[in-house]
């Protein structure tokens, strides 16, 4: 028998994420959330949402593994290249002389965007004189950004020269995959990080990109979010949000926009 997530049951689960969150979980995305949750229900044994919900009301763990089931971790290497371009002809080569460069990929995901800088870092910087920060709310995609392994098809964007020199080709059990070099993830950290919170931990940053997440957020949401994350980046430093999203109705008066969805702190 089909277990159905109703409308009161999808309500909750609604509120429950977006104080979690941050989420707006639209209406349309009702078929979604019940055919993620129902392996949980089944590995549980329950036989209604109405169940499922009680426990992760009580049960933290659970509701971790709810956040990994609901949020979208699409990601890609190089994506949105002319941010990449513009880190490396305007903002690496102006980074002061000896200076440790401080980047935080803010919404992770499996760690596509880390190591896509720190691809650039490596090749234009010495090895001591950068480091990366990935974090994220899914603590799933996490521990594979740790790991750094990707289906062989994950490379295509990556520069030919430069997939021939950072990424390992997988053999045996590893066939049809790629193993970002090691070099790399000496300088790296991934861990679990909510945005809906100021992550003051991980420090002050140079840049930091915050990309393709504002968007599942109201604006409300956005500029908590967007308030906590810039008080991690120094004065002069840059914030890079996604071409398809924009900051309109939010403040962001200690920022100028220089370039399309580039802004650099000025207070
Ligand atoms: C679509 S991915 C974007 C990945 C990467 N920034 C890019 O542009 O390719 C969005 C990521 O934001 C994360 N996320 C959503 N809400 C979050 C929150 N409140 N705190 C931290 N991460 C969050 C999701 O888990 C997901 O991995």
């Amino acid at each position: 028998m089909a277990i159905i997530l109703h409308d009161n049951e999808f309500k909750t689960i609604q509120k429950l994420i977006f104080k979690e969150v941050g989420i707006d979980l639209q209406s349309s995305k009702k078929t979604l959330v019940q055919s993620r949750l129902l392996k949980r229900l089944l590995f549980y044994k329950l036989d209604s949402y109405l169940d499922y919900i009680r426990l992760v009301q009580i049960n933290e763990q659970e509701r971790i593994e709810m956040i990994n089931l609901i949020t979208t971790n699409e990601t890609y290497f190089f994506r949105e290249i002319e941010h990449f371009e513009y880190l490396q002809k305007v903002i690496i080569p102006n980074h002061p002389f000896k200076q440790k460069f401080r980047f935080w990929s803010a919404a992770a995901s499996v760690g596509a965007e880390a190591y896509s800088v720190a691809i650039l870092l490596d090749k234009s910087m010495a090895k001591k004189d950068w480091e990366i920060v990935g974090t994220d709310i899914n603590t799933e995609v996490i521990k594979k950004a740790r790991i750094g392994l990707y289906p062989e098809k994950w490379a295509d964007k990556i520069p030919v020269a430069l997939k021939k020199e950072y990424c390992l080709k997988g053999r045996g059990r590893h066939e049809g995959q790629f193993l970002i070099d090691r070099k790399l993830v000496e300088n790296m950290e991934f861990k679990t990080g909510n945005l809906m919170k100021y992550n003051g931990e991980v420090g002050k940053f140079d840049v930091i990109f915050l990309r393709n997440v504002l968007i599942y957020f109201d604006d409300a949401t956005k500029q908590l979010v967007v308030d906590n994350v810039l008080k991690n980046l120094k004065i002069g430093g840059y914030f890079v949000i996604s071409l398809t999203e924009n900051l309109n109705m939010i403040d962001i008066s200690s920022l100028e926009n220089v370039s399309t969805s580039i802004y650099r702190k000025v207070k």
